[in-house]
């Protein structure tokens, strides 16, 4: 499809506006949401569209609420929110622990801290979560904290301590709610962010975002991260994090610390590449061998067992692409890029469409600095989030 001269300058202005990099979606998707909003404006044209959004602040909201990309869900990617209980049952010892999830969406993401939180032995008294969102739709869907099935695709089981069955779907009961406040906000507004947090949770919003939007974004977070805080990213996103952040270490988390200037580096957290493991045969491993055994090390931080124990496993279940892409988390955590790559290339040659996969290994492509390689893998990926 040819894109027209009025096309180009809608997506001009919501790069101005909301940093969106229209590659990341598509130009095609955008014309879509433009022909739908011009449909409901009555209007006949795209110069008569144009026209009105630069009258109108509420058709430019209109607009940006039909473009951006709302999907979540509740403990999306399981491994971030067990890396923050880690963090809060062994290392978190002060009164009032404040989180930010920002952009919080339909609001999954914040109420699935609050959980974790409540989990670990903290009382709501004892933590604060702030959630901002640009979408007024997604906040009032956040808001009224009711939700289906889609919104526990992750497959966790619903607490009756957290969760009530309601008319159309599942409620987050009131305690748990109250601990969130949801604000409306744009991350490019350097004004926005006007607290200090411990953690921040800003996942899959980079990946939408031009270079110049997502250096802005970063750097607010930054100026609102305390010394030591913790910042969580998607997994797509994190090679936008540098120093002074280092890795948790924690495989799939994507969480870094931010390194505190006034105290020396712990020696443990000095991120450097680490020499290529030498893999002894694994040292009688238990039996029966289990994905969940070796996820388990993992999340422990026991990598090297995990990594023997995933390898095992693999010699009795060959064609089995969750577990490559777990043994590949795994090298990637420790630093074995070599190894981690043969393995996500594995899991894409049992599952094309793997798209946990296909992000791990543009990713790693990326950080490598082969930018053609990781360029087409994300074509891929775009071309399945597409079907
Ligand atoms: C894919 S959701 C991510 C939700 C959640 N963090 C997660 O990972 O599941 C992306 C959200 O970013 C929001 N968003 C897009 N641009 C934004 C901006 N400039 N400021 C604040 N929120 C924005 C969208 O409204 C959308 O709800």
């Amino acid at each position: 499809m040819l894109q027209t001269s009025i096309e180009a300058k809608i997506e001009t202005m919501l790069r101005q506006k909301i940093g969106l990099d229209a590659a990341s979606i598509g130009s095609n998707t955008i014309a879509r949401s433009i022909n739908q909003r011009l449909t409901l404006c009555g209007l006949s044209d795209l110069t008569a569209y144009w026209h009105r959004l630069q009258t109108s602040p509420q058709e430019v909201e209109a607009l940006i609420e039909a473009v951006v990309v709302p999907e979540t869900w509740f403990f999306r990617d399981r491994a971030p929110f067990v890396c923050l209980s880690q963090f809060v049952r062994t290392q978190w010892k002060q009164p009032l622990l404040r989180v930010l999830s920002a952009p919080c969406s339909t609001g999954e993401e914040p109420y699935s801290i609050a959980i974790t939180l409540l989990e670990s032995g903290l009382t709501s008294a004892q933590f604060r979560i702030d959630a901002i969102d640009i979408s007024q739709q997604a906040l009032q869907k956040a808001k009224r904290a009711t939700y289906t099935k889609k919104s526990f695709r992750g497959g966790i089981s619903i607490d009756q301590r957290y969760f009530q069955a309601v008319k159309d779907g599942v409620e987050v009961r009131l305690w748990v709610r109250d601990a969130v406040h949801f604000k409306q906000g744009n991350l490019l507004d350097t004004a926005l962010l006007n607290h200090q947090y411990h953690i921040i949770f800003c996942r899959n919003l980079l990946i939408y975002l031009d270079q110049t939007a997502r250096n802005q974004v970063l750097k607010s977070l930054d100026r609102a991260l305390m010394p030591s805080g913790l910042l969580f990213v998607g997994a797509a996103e994190t090679s936008q994090i540098t120093a002074p952040y280092v890795s948790m270490r924690h495989p799939s988390a994507f969480a870094y610390q931010k390194h505190d200037l006034a105290t020396p580096r712990p020696a443990q957290i000095v991120e450097k590449p680490t020499p290529q493991i030498a893999l002894q045969p694994a040292p009688e491993p238990p039996r029966p061998l289990s994905l969940d055994q070796a996820k388990q090390l993992a999340d422990r931080g026991h990598l090297i067992e995990a990594a023997n124990l995933t390898e095992a496993y693999l010699i009795n279940d060959r064609s089995n692409a969750q577990a490559y892409l777990l043994l590949g988390e795994i090298y990637q955590e420790l630093n074995d890029l070599d190894r981690a790559e043969r393995s996500f290339q594995r899991a894409l040659y049992l599952n094309p469409s793997f798209y946990e996969a296909l992000i791990h290994l543009a990713l790693l492509k990326e950080q490598q600095g082969d930018i053609i390689t990781a360029t087409l893998l994300r074509a891929r990926i775009q071309r399945i989030l597409n079907l």
